[in-house]
């Protein structure tokens, strides 16, 4: 592989962010060369959601990239929240004439590097020591080594692609960035395993003994989840413990229909809500968890992160058409869509788990909020709204 000394956009981070702003960029004969720390097995070795908006879905069509998504990935047209011995169903689709489509993100992420090496297009893996320069320059570069060799790739802009801990939101001055964070005091607790769903469709659980979600990667591998505390450990969850708690949690006449099998992974991830602005600093774009995370009751991470990198690929279509007004309304135009997602992934986790700190009163809130929302269907258009995913 040659690694070229100049490109139109270096992309940090060969997440799901860099690799779909790299194919949509490539769509429009724009030059990118990716540049990630990690190997490419690491990077499909990380579990996360599986929920794509439409709005998602019709980007990854864009890029080339929805042939086995359309083939394996599954349509929901609705959505569960239980509580107590209760359950309503969310019809999305007849709320809001849209579904979700239930496929998991590192078979998106599968996909995206399956194309970018199809199309001969250059990523750099087990890069060392990235660093990006001359960020409010016109010709910013990043610098890394690889197998102990020096490397610079200059560009017109740098996308920061690399997620929370990235290096590029950290190379903005302290004084330009503001941001905004809520640490949730629970983790979730996630496993797969090779059984069948126990409902064709997603169960978001409130319980006296915390939430509970019952998800799925097929129709017959599920992805389940329960809150836990954030100093527990996976070794203190044995499968049994895990499927025993997950099966208190649901309605009894669902978790009746309960199959367990072995789980072949299980972690613990916190929660977090965290915003910076802006998401421009001169010629780096941020795009993705490198500006914002939200907890994942809701799973709009993916969604917000392809929905920032379809705004910033359109900004700089324009730009290289002559037209830079799409580059300096990046950031606000990215920012207004953020906002609301963290809004309802924020409402969302308060609604569904136990928060220790509010006691009983607060769990008698959620109760009532929940009866509320089964008795309206204007409340039940909000979720569904929210839930499908607002527009760009
Ligand atoms: N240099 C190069 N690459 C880096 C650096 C660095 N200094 N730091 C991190 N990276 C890489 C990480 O190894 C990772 O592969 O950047 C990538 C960022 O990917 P994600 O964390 O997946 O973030 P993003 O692509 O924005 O995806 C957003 O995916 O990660 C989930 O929860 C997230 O669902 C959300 C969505
Ligand atoms: C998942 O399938 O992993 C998943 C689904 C919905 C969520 C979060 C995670 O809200």
């Amino acid at each position: 592989m040659t690694i070229p000394q100049r490109t139109q956009v270096a992309i940090v981070g060969a997440g799901p962010s860099g690799l779909l702003l790299g194919q949509l960029l490539h769509k429009a004969g724009i030059d990118t060369v990716v540049i990630e720390q990690r190997s490419a097995d690491y990077v499909l070795g990380r579990i996360r959601a599986g929920v794509l908006e439409q709005v998602t879905v019709d980007l990854l069509e864009q890029a080339g990239v929805a042939d086995r998504l359309h083939a394996e990935g599954l349509p929901h047209d609705g959505v569960n929240l239980s509580f107590g011995d209760r359950m309503q169903r969310i019809d999305l689709k007849a709320l809001t004439g849209k579904h979700v489509t239930v496929y998991g993100q590192t078979e998106v992420t599968r996909d995206l590097m399956d194309a970018r090496r199809a199309e001969g297009l250059v990523t750099v893996y087990e890069a060392g020591d990235v660093a990006v320069h001359d960020l409010d320059g016109t010709s910013p570069r990043v610098t890394f080594t690889l197998d102990g060799r020096p490397h610079e790739v200059r560009a017109d802009f740098i996308a920061g692609c690399d997620g929370y801990h990235g290096v590029c939101r950290a190379s903005v001055p302290q004084d330009v960035l503001k941001t905004y964070e809520r640490v949730y005091p629970f983790g979730w607790l996630g496993i797969l395993a090779d059984v069948p769903p126990v409902e064709h469709e997603l169960i978001y659980a409130n319980s006296e003994r915390g939430f509970a979600l019952s998800s799925m990667r097929s129709s017959t591998r599920v992805r389940c989840y329960v809150q836990c505390s954030l100093d527990d450990k996976v070794e203190q969850w044995p499968d049994d413990a895990f499927w025993a708690e997950f099966k208190r949690r649901l309605p009894p006449h669902v978790a009746e229909r309960l199959i367990t099998g072995p789980s072949f992974e299980k972690s613990i991830a916190p929660l977090r809500s965290f915003v910076a602005e802006p998401m421009r600093f001169g010629r780096l774009f941020l795009a993705g968890d490198s500006a914002h995370i939200v907890p994942p009751t809701g799973a709009k991470g993916l969604n917000l992160a392809a929905g920032d990198v379809g705004m910033l690929a359109e900004a700089l279509q324009a730009y290289y058409r002559g037209d830079p007004a799409g580059i300096d309304g990046y950031s606000a135009r990215c920012l207004r869509r953020v906002w609301k997602a963290e809004r309802f992934s924020w409402w969302f986790t308060s609604l569904m788990h136990r928060f220790p700190e509010n006691g009983e009163f607060g769990f008698k809130m959620q109760t009532a909020e929940l009866d509320y929302l089964c008795q309206s269907e204007a409340m039940q258009k909000v979720v569904a709204e929210n839930y499908v995913g607002l527009p760009l």
